[in-house]
């Protein structure tokens, strides 16, 4: 007999893939910083703009309730669910002061180099880390109870918004993000 993979589920792991494919992007322009040659300052902002729009305001609350229902199935792990709370909190400050340092940058005010590619180290650093424990242990969790999820209250409370870059229609202002993770996928193409 085959489990029906929670619907919810897949949906997370898609946007683990999505998100870290952002962040090797990233990591090449915050490379690019380091080294002092001219990161594509554009391209940082609108991955951060995706990042702190999408995965901090739909893929982390999406996770919060499939962790909620955890929390009642097995309340042994309530420990380790609130270390899953404080990091996307933690992700979600080091998000917002990224993507300031970056709008700082892209609206010709003076920021310090060194402290934005640092920053964006943390970041990534953090944000890998988190999602490879998800994917490693927490997601194991949920697939061991995946039968008793309720699928049906995790879609009601979801806030019914789209991916806007990798969903089926990539919204106006990502427009030039979709393109550039095109050529990043497929260079040979561009
Ligand atoms: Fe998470
Ligand atoms: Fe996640």
């Amino acid at each position: 007999m085959t489990i029906k993979t929670s619907q919810t589920l897949k949906d997370l792991r898609r946007d683990h893939r999505n998100v870290m494919l952002l962040l090797n992007m990233l990591e090449f322009e915050a490379n690019r910083l380091a080294a002092l040659d001219e990161p594509d300052y554009q391209l940082m902002d609108d991955i951060m703009r995706y990042l702190t729009t999408y995965a901090d305001v739909v893929h982390h609350p999406k996770e919060d309730r499939i962790y909620g229902q955890l929390r009642v199935l097995q309340p042994q792990q309530s420990e380790v669910l609130a270390q899953i709370e404080k990091d996307h909190g933690e992700i979600a400050r080091f998000g917002i002061e990224l993507r300031s340092d970056i709008e700082a940058i892209v609206s010709e005010a003076i920021v310090r180099r060194d402290t934005v590619a640092q920053d964006a180290h943390n970041y990534i650093e953090k944000l890998r880390g988190h999602i490879d424990w998800e994917e490693l242990e927490m997601f194991s969790l949920i697939e061991e109870v995946q039968s008793e999820l309720d699928e049906q209250a995790l879609a009601a409370g979801s806030l019914g918004k789209s991916d806007p870059v990798f969903g089926s229609d990539v919204e106006q202002e990502f427009q030039r993000l979709f393109t550039s993770i095109q050529r990043a996928i497929n260079p040979a193409q561009t």
